[in-house]
């Protein structure tokens, strides 16, 4: 029986499906998918199953989690469309017969209200409704939300934002993914929801620590939430994206991306990655260049 991971070839996909490797997981028992095989070709050269899975057309999904006994759904990119991928990829899984489906979702996703959450909430009363053993993990915003802006934040020596004063306890993707694999290769977990989330800090907090890893002054700039929407359509977000970050910073604001719940640091058995060790390591890949 194999494990399908679904985005693998997205950051987080990928990241689970590497650390399970790096964890002993035989490749022949992992299903590695996307809806673009070709981006899965190491994989592939490496023992791990690849298939094509697109959750907007079930078709593809059959054959794609047949043999699963667990499938880890990663929640899609389109805003619009996450809920009803979510709902074609449980209503799979459920006929392949898994016997887990662990779903990433988001903090706090039964009572936030930023818009992406919504999709969430409906994914996990799906997930919790359609009776299929589950794991929910609620991952926190990710770290390289910020730390992928640094050459734009050294440039303007301003990290933008309509956050506020809200605290956000971000993670980083790597310890996300190191939280889905010990809850694929532990026994127990199921049925549980875990709020997964780092180190909170305001975006204030945030810039401080840039301005120390960068030897720089690093503003943050708190502009309305239209300001920060035309901004990010205008650095190339499609325009559903970018309302849904600026809506996401509103949500920051009222405390819903921030949780003091330490279910990362116990499922990973170490501490978190920092803003600061995220922010350097960023800024060596940026040397590097
Ligand atoms: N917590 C946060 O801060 C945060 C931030 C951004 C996103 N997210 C959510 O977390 C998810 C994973 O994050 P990530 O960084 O790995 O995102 P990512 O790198 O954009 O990867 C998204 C993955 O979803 C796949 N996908 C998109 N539409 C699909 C469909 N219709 N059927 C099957 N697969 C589909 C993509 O496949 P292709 O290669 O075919 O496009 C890709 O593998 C995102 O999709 C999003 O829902 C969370």
């Amino acid at each position: 029986m194999s494990t399908v991971i679904t985005g693998a070839s997205g950051h987080l996909g990928r990241l689970i499906v590497d650390q399970l490797l790096a964890a002993g997981t035989p490749p022949e028992q992992i299903v590695a998918t996307g809806r673009d095989t070709g981006k899965l070709a190491d994989l592939a050269r490496n023992g791990v199953m690849v298939r094509r899975a697109d959750f907007a057309d079930p078709s593809t999904l059959d054959d794609a989690f047949a043999g699963a006994a667990t499938i880890v759904l990663v929640s899609t990119t389109t805003v619009g469309e996450r809920f009803d991928n979510a709902r074609n990829a449980i209503d799979a899984a459920r006929r392949a017969g898994v016997s887990r489906i662990v779903y990433t979702s988001t903090l706090n996703a039964s009572t936030a209200r930023m818009m992406l959450a919504d999709a969430h909430r409906r994914t996990e009363e799906y997930l919790r409704d359609s009776g299929s053993p589950f794991v929910i993990l609620r991952n926190g915003w990710y770290l390289e939300n910020y730390t992928d802006q640094l050459s734009m934040i050294t440039q303007y020596r301003a990290l933008l934002g309509s956050a506020q004063d809200g605290r956000v306890s971000a993670a980083a993707r790597q310890d996300l993914a190191a939280a889905a694999v010990a809850v694929l290769t532990q026994d127990g977990h199921l049925g549980a929801t875990y709020e997964l989330g780092g180190t909170p800090f305001t975006l204030t907090e945030l810039a401080a620590t840039f301005s120390d890893v960068l030897g720089t002054h690093i503003t943050y700039r708190d502009v309305p939430v239209a300001d920060y929407t035309a901004t990010l359509t205008d650095a190339g977000l499609p325009p559903e994206m970018a309302a849904a970050v600026a809506d996401a910073d509103t949500g920051l604001a009222r405390g819903e991306l921030f949780t003091d719940s330490d279910d990362l640091t116990k499922l990973i058995g170490r501490a978190t990655i920092t803003p600061r060790e995220a922010i350097l390591n960023a800024a060596a890949v940026e040397e590097s260049r």
